[in-house]
């Protein structure tokens, strides 16, 4: 079969389309034959050598994949065959014309939701709405939702209302990047990438505070955001850190009784997004939820794919066909 094979990590030309031997369904998995696959930001760390891989070199790179089930290992429940399903595997192996996965990890995706817009929801849609589950809005609150034109705050920004926001500011980098988040619901839009924007933000308050923060970019401004935040009922819920760890002392939250809360990890929050992977994909079949396709390119094009989302100029999910 095709597959993209990383034998030592670099830059996107390390991403090389081979033939390599098709995997089989062991005990325990299913074989996917794969009809979409996702690139995701965080894959790029894992690329460049920022992180270790998660098995040894050469390897198929890549975590999440859509398609049909076309084999199913002993032990695995014959039920699954024939069916379109979803994964986000722990380990490499998404890159490539099919896959062997633990049939346990895959999500079956609904009638009538393509393979594409299962990836691009399956994880970003389910960590957005986990978070908006954990933040327990009341249906009064302002909310802030950083790099709103991404996956995940893309998702949280259509979302948001219908989970109890009643005024949702958002932060994007570009001008289009502002106008798509406003196309997803936010009521005003702030650039992250001018330094002074907690300060701009300061003034779209108006004195009004910031009830619940979604915060995936961490840094600096992270501590700066802590004074536009109400004071007692204020929570910052913290998935993400792009730009490094959040300047955060607890002595910060201590004066104005502020809550953090840290949503990641592979423990409980993995489950809980696991969960809510089947719940995304009916929201989409329902008509509730609009995926967000950055673009579709073919499998060949991996080094582009990652060029693209690694100069941030995706909104949405970038998807690899086979
Ligand atoms: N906790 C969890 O379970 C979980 C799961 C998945 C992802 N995440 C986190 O969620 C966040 C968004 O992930 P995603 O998959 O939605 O990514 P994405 O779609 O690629 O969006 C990331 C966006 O963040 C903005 N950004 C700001 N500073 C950045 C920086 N230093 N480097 C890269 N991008 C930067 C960029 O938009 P602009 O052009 O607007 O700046 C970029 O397009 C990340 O922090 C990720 O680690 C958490």
């Amino acid at each position: 079969m095709r597959a993209i094979v990383i034998h030592e990590q670099g830059g996107p030309e390390v991403l090389k389309l081979e033939e390599v031997p098709q995997p089989a369904a062991g005990p325990g998995q299913v074989l996917i034959r794969n009809e979409a696959i996702g690139v995701s930001y965080s894959e790029i760390p894992m690329r460049a050598g920022v992180y270790p891989p998660p098995v040894s070199l050469p390897a198929v790179f890549g975590f999440e994949a859509a398609g049909i089930v076309t084999e199913a290992g002993d032990g695995s429940g014959a039920s699954l065959e024939g069916k379109r399903v979803v994964v986000l595997s722990t380990s490499f192996g998404s890159y490539a014309e099919y896959m062997a996965v633990p049939a346990d990890s895959v999500t079956v995706v609904p009638g009538g939701v393509t393979a594409a817009d299962a990836v691009a929801v399956a994880n970003m849609a389910a960590v957005a709405l986990c978070l908006l589950r954990r933040a327990r809005l009341t249906g009064s609150e302002t909310v802030l939702i950083e790099a709103a034109a991404g996956g995940v705050g893309g998702y949280l920004t259509q979302l948001a209302r219908e989970h109890g926001a009643a005024r949702i500011i958002a932060t994007a980098g570009s001008p289009a990047k502002r106008e798509h988040a406003r196309s997803l619901g936010a009521g005003a839009v702030v650039d992250h990438t001018d330094p002074g924007w907690p300060d701009k933000l300061g003034e779209v308050l108006g004195g009004a505070g910031l009830d619940v923060v979604f915060e995936s970019l961490g840094g600096e401004s992270a501590g700066r955001l802590l004074g536009a935040m109400t004071p007692v009922s204020g929570r910052m819920l913290l998935y993400g850190v792009l730009n490094g760890p959040p300047a955060i002392a607890p002595v910060d939250l201590l004066h104005r009784g502020l809550t953090l809360t840290g949503c990641a990890g592979m423990g409980d929050w993995l489950a809980l997004v696991q969960a809510a992977r089947g719940d995304v994909l009916r929201m989409v079949a329902d008509g509730r939820l609009r995926p967000q396709v950055d673009s579709v390119l073919p499998l060949s094009d991996a080094a582009r794919a990652h060029e693209r989302t690694e100069a941030r100029a995706a909104m949405g999910k970038v998807v690899l066909v086979p």
